[in-house]
């Protein structure tokens, strides 16, 4: 039997033991196709989203001292980031979007604002163990199967805000990484949770009217409490 060349790479792979397999990152082919799909997004004459800073976090940053580090997952253009650098964090925003990136580097530069930028694919990112005082999750769905990592990277005594949406939303993240009843309280269960919503409100990111959106402030817990 004569073995058409093309399948010997495949036949390969499929013989690998289960632990070589690869590991579930994004592929870096889909990274460049999202990587271009969203620097188109931001260069854009006319914005097609929110270029203020998302109000939920500006609400919780009101009751939060705002001291230490913190990081914006996913930050686009950096309204986000640069609310928290504004309100006293020493900020770190990671995108794939090198548009994003340098948009967000300029707006700091401008507002006399510290703020250090990592083009990274959240999926890969090395975010540490208890590094951060805060990380903010706003609109990044597809963050859901990495909240173990990220709540390991909050310092005890640290925050994670999360803003994303709920399955009613039509269209937008994948549908299986829209946040179902209750799932954010279930994964923050051993957090104490300051803040959850569940409903339909105006949407910060497209701006729709209504959207089913879901957000949680929650703080994990000190050694001592
Ligand atoms: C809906 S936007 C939200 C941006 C920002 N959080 C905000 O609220 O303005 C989603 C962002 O995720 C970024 N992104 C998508 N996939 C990513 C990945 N694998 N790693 C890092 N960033 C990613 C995009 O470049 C985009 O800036």
């Amino acid at each position: 039997m004569r073995l058409d060349r093309a399948l010997v790479p495949v036949l390969a792979w499929l013989a690998l033991p289960a632990a070589a397999a690869p590991p579930p990152t994004t592929q870096p082919e889909d990274l460049d196709a999202k990587r271009q799909r969203w620097n188109r997004v931001y260069q854009a004459d006319e914005p097609e989203f929110n270029t203020a800073p998302n109000a939920f976090l500006k609400r919780c940053l009101s009751r939060i001292e705002g001291r230490g580090r913190a990081l914006d997952l996913a930050m686009g253009q950096g309204r986000n980031a640069l609310l928290l650098a504004r309100h006293g964090y020493e900020t770190t925003g990671i995108d794939i979007s090198n548009e994003g990136l340098s948009q967000a580097r300029a707006a700091a530069e401008k507002a006399g604002l510290s703020l250090h930028t990592v083009q990274a694919d959240v999926f890969a990112f090395d975010y540490g163990r208890e590094r951060w005082d805060l990380i903010s999750v706003i609109y990044f769905n597809p963050a859901k199967p990495i909240l173990p990592t990220l709540k390991g990277a909050v310092k005890p005594g640290g925050y994670i805000v999360i803003e994303g949406f709920g399955p009613r939303k039509v269209g937008g993240p994948p549908d299986d990484s829209k946040f179902r009843r209750n799932e954010l309280l279930e994964v923050f269960s051993d957090w104490h949770v300051l803040e959850y919503q569940d409903g339909d409100f105006p949407a910060d990111w497209g701006g729709e009217p209504t959207a089913h959106v879901v957000w949680l402030l929650a703080r994990r817990p000190t050694a001592e409490r």
